[in-house]
């Protein structure tokens, strides 16, 4: 199961800021709600859905209770009902649960607690296990007695019975921040819950057992030491997480690239150049590297390839993209000269993390290149790049991709005058023009009323296929995950010139097929592949930066890009597929910022 908790143990009333907290949450995506607080006979109320947070609303009825946990699931084990919906009360221990128990079966037979389960969750084991240690006097020890026991990840918030005003709290890779503030204590997995309450909060180190009280935090480890807690600051605050006029947040994300880009690369370019001196990164960083691996998820990997394209295409050097769940299980190759560079928004992509944690075995030069300041993957890595985009709220990634792929320009630049793979010349030459990128976004973004229009055909598309060459061919993957996972249309990114090997088949009368041609030298190539789907029936929308193309052989519809260096195109055909699923989505009457069965950020694996 996922969380996302938002604890109070206060002197105010705890359900509405738990509501409330699970509300700003909800961006995050999930599929059941559930709250539980303390009555005042110190006895525990639970009320639970499957479905929203509005769902959960209309069940509770007002009390006056100060302290609770709320929590939103989004199903890992078991189906989405109301039984597997958390909180979980097992005796006299109720919890929620961020993560998954792996042991779950055999903690279950172990410790004999199937009889005492009434869902299909490895959370209620969980529950079950520490009530089965509790003496009903001393929660500690309990907690204590159970963690050596769970394998897996997990952050728990944990109230026991007659214990009114209390909420215990451990965790394992599962994220988890905490804050004290004037209206008492809160916990949360993302900030984002309890910002509003306060801006100052520390991460929750692994393994730490935290007793929250409505005044105070106090924190042991597994051993009964005191640990005192890092205070942080966030620098942004719930106006930067507020749809400010738009009806959306990604349509609101779409439009804040031009200024999310211009943050992740103006601090970083002085006297015309890339420098990396305010974020650490000493030079012989980037000299002495002799292969890349780039290692991320979804939208971020498909940014990690615009970063491969390039850094291949400058340095000649071996670089390699892998999927984070794929390299943990690989052989990955990779020496101490080898430079792993890790990139994730949320910097808590459990797959990411892990992966992470793999590469520091082999080699001290990891990077990771994260928006979230102070999350997991920032901390553990060697070096950190902040892209500075702001909170990024709709599920589908938009801006984060940008600033990520303006992140691997910078970096790219930085390695080959390093490297001398590059003079400083023609360095000065690439950031001007990765200067000019905010401008033509600005541009692109003026082509929406087009875009719109032209998305009314894909409206009842079943089936579509986005095609390029060569980096065209990498943002051709970014545009299909962008159209699949807001739209639910089934969309394939196909190598052009692959697709005469199977994939053809596919195309008949009728099915929409975004072709990309901005890159000169398979411009040719890429117009013969297009004109091989054409000739079987397809509706062709091109990107090119071309003026006009009335050739009705090669395409149905034309969108000409602003002209710029080729190299420089991705950022703002980019924007174009963006817009083409937004589009798409909000033509369908969905929910372009929550889509169904996704996470913001996957902290499962
Ligand atoms: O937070 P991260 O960048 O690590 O997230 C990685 C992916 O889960 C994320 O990009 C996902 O693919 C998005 N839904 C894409 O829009």
């Amino acid at each position: 199961s996922d969380v996302c908790s938002s604890d109070l143990t206060g002197n105010i009333k705890a359900q509405d800021i738990l509501l409330t907290g699970l509300e700003k949450l909800e961006y995050r995506g999930y599929d059941s709600a559930g709250i539980a607080y303390f009555k005042e006979n110190g006895k525990i109320s639970i009320r639970k859905t499957a479905g929203k947070v509005k769902d959960l609303r209309a069940i509770c009825d007002d009390n006056d209770a100060t302290c609770g946990i709320g929590h939103t699931r989004w199903a890992t084990h078991g189906g989405v009902t109301n039984a597997n919906a958390h909180p979980h009360k097992s005796g006299s221990v109720s919890l929620i649960h961020n993560g998954i128990i792996e042991n779950y079966h055999e903690l279950a037979t172990t410790y004999e607690l199937e009889d005492r389960l009434i869902s299909e969750t490895d959370t209620e084991v969980a529950a079950a296990l520490f009530d089965k240690f509790y003496d009903g006097k001393n929660p500690i020890e309990a907690i204590k007695e159970v963690i050596p026991l769970l394998k897996g990840s997990f952050a728990f918030c944990i109230m026991f019975e007659n214990r009114p005003g209390v909420i215990y709290a451990v965790r394992n890779v599962s994220p988890m921040v905490a804050a004290t503030s004037k209206e008492g204590s809160f916990i949360a997995s993302d900030l984002t819950a309890f910002i509003e309450y306060s801006k100052r909060y520390f991460i929750v180190p692994e393994y730490a057992i935290l007793t929250m009280e409505a005044d105070k935090i106090d924190l042991q480890d597994l051993n009964g030491n005191t640990i005192e807690p890092e205070f942080l600051e966030v620098d942004w605050d719930m106006t930067a997480a507020q749809k400010e006029g738009y009806p959306t947040f990604m349509l609101k994300e779409i439009n804040e690239q031009p200024a999310a880009i211009n943050r992740t690369i103006m601090p970083r370019i002085k006297d015309g150049l890339p420098s990396f001196e305010e974020d650490g990164i000493p030079d012989s960083f980037f000299a002495d590297c002799s292969d890349i691996t780039i290692v991320a998820c979804g939208t971020a990997m498909y940014a990690g390839m615009v970063g491969k394209t390039l850094m291949q295409d400058i340095l000649g050097i071996p670089v390699t993209v892998a999927i984070a769940s794929e390299f943990r299980y690989e052989r990955p190759v990779i020496t101490d000269k080898s430079v792993v560079i890790v990139v994730s928004q949320s910097g808590e992509t459990i797959d990411t993390l892990e992966a992470l944690r793999l590469a520091k075995t082999k080699t001290n030069k990891t990077l990771s290149i994260v928006n979230v300041k102070g999350s997991s993957i920032a901390r553990e890595s060697n070096y950190v790049l902040y892209t500075h985009a702001g909170p990024e709220i709709a599920v589908a990634s938009t801006k984060a991709y940008t600033v990520q792929a303006a992140a691997f320009y910078l970096l790219t630049c930085k390695l080959a005058l390093v490297q001398n793979a590059m003079s400083e010349a023609d360095a000065r030459a690439f950031i001007s023009n990765l200067e000019n990128v905010s401008d033509n976004i600005a541009e692109v973004l003026k082509l929406s009323d087009k875009v719109e229009q032209l998305t009314k055909r894909m409206l009842n598309a079943s089936h579509t296929f986005f095609i390029g060459r060569g980096s065209d061919y990498t943002l051709s993957m970014e545009g299909a995950l962008k159209l699949k996972e807001i739209s639910y249309i089934h969309a394939e990114a196909y190598a052009a010139g692959e697709l005469k090997h199977g994939t053809i088949a596919l195309i008949s009368e009728g099915v929409p097929v975004i072709a990309l041609a901005t890159q000169s030298h398979v411009y040719n190539k890429v117009i013969s592949n297009i004109r091989e789907v054409k000739a079987r029936g397809a509706y062709v929308i091109l990107l090119s930066m071309d003026e006009k193309i009335t050739d009705a052989t090669i395409c149905d519809t034309h969108i000409s890009l602003p002209k710029v260096p080729e190299q420089f195109a991705v950022f703002e055909a980019v924007v174009i597929l963006q817009m083409i699923a937004y589009f798409t989505s909000t033509g369908k009457g969905l929910n372009a910022d929550q889509p169904r069965n996704l996470a913001k950020s996957v902290t499962v694996e």
